[in-house]
């Protein structure tokens, strides 16, 4: 079988893998044929890749070789700055990315552009997954907001940045059979995805790039932890950059926050208060706090529910992450409720 882009997929192919949403459904069910009216079906489920059956050749993924350059093309039609300001502005508690902010994903995008190697390898990731894509994406730009907030310079923006886009690109050097399995992995092959930073490591030292060494040391790094706990090395304390802290807490914020196929998202509140017994465990408190002072739980726009009952829209940050100004959406009124200093009333969830 092969994996390939939706709006690749001919007439005649057939499904090798059944086709399922974030919540585990089967859309279609494997050996379907897939028409354009359900290519359109799935887009609006975000799914952009399937498996296709291809001739004999049992149940074995075809290396991804022969998909590159499709997804390299794809790629660069990507109007990669657009995409991360506008997730910079829907993760900051400032409506819209700072003129430095702006210039620093200016650089990361040129960089990533203008350097065929790195981008086949950025390429190459989102064939793993669009989830491992698009993860990259929403870390890269969750990092820079709470770098800036941490008053980095432009130039360790950059290398912030640059290191979180590519912070999982060593998982295409594991296995896609591990990398696309859906639920739980085996001991065995979970301590094969634990060697994805060392192997992203050097892939990005064995180039001729110029990689900055602190972006390279963000994707060694992403997963050690403050404690000694984490790996590949168990490094400990000021062993481990601070680059490397604002990207792993921004990795662990946006990987629990998503929806995925096996297990339940963790809400913006849950996710904030784990976050809140973390200080000098697994990420220094200095990071931990930037962390929940720059980021928005509840972005502008978003539609809670209230402990009331009531369900409002997000219209403004406040002083502190869980709770923003909101405005009541059954009354049509002009009424704000500021949340903080409100004891008795707070935001229940997100409502979808
Ligand atoms: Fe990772």
């Amino acid at each position: 079988m092969r994996k390939i882009f939706i709006d690749l997929v001919k007439d005649d192919d057939v499904l090798a893998l059944p086709v399922e949403d974030a919540n585990g459904n089967i859309l279609l069910a494997k050996g379907s044929k897939i028409k354009q009216s359900t290519k359109d079906k799935l887009s609006k489920h975000g799914i952009t890749t399937v498996y296709i059956k291809e001739g004999n050749n049992g149940d074995n993924i075809e290396p991804l070789e022969g998909n590159r350059d499709e997804a390299l093309k794809m790629l660069k039609r990507q109007p990669l700055e657009e995409i991360l300001i506008s997730r910079i502005n829907n993760y900051s508690r400032n409506d819209n990315a700072s003129p430095i902010v702006k210039k620093v994903v200016e650089d990361i995008i040129f960089t990533l552009k203008n350097k065929n190697t790195l981008l086949v390898h950025f390429a190459h990731l989102r064939l793993i997954d669009n989830y491992t894509y698009e993860h990259s994406l929403d870390v890269c730009a969750l990092s820079l907001v709470i770098g800036e907030r941490l008053r980095l310079t432009r130039t360790s923006l950059y290398q912030l940045g640059l290191g979180a886009l590519l912070h999982d690109v060593g998982k295409t050097k594991v296995s896609i059979s591990i990398t696309s399995k859906q639920g739980k992995l085996t001991d065995k092959e979970f301590e094969r995805v634990k060697e994805h930073p060392l192997l992203g490591f050097q892939l990005l030292k064995d180039f001729d790039n110029n990689i900055p060494l602190p972006s390279c040391q963000v994707v060694l790094q992403h997963h050690e932890r403050y404690s000694g706990t984490g790996y590949p090395r168990g490094l400990k304390g000021e062993k481990i950059s601070k680059l490397s802290y604002i990207v792993g807490i921004c990795d662990m914020y946006t990987a629990i926050t998503a929806k995925r196929s096996y297990r339940e998202a963790f809400s913006p509140k849950e996710a904030i208060e784990l976050f809140m017994g973390t200080c000098n465990y697994l990420f220094p408190t200095q990071v931990v706090e930037a962390f929940l002072e720059g980021v928005a739980a509840y972005p502008n726009g978003s539609v809670v529910k209230l402990s009331n009952g009531l369900i409002a829209k997000v219209i403004m940050q406040d002083t502190l992450a869980l709770k923003p100004i909101v405005k009541p959406l059954k009354y049509n009124s002009e009424t704000e409720i500021r949340l903080v200093g409100n004891e008795s009333l707070d935001i229940e969830c997100l409502y979808e």
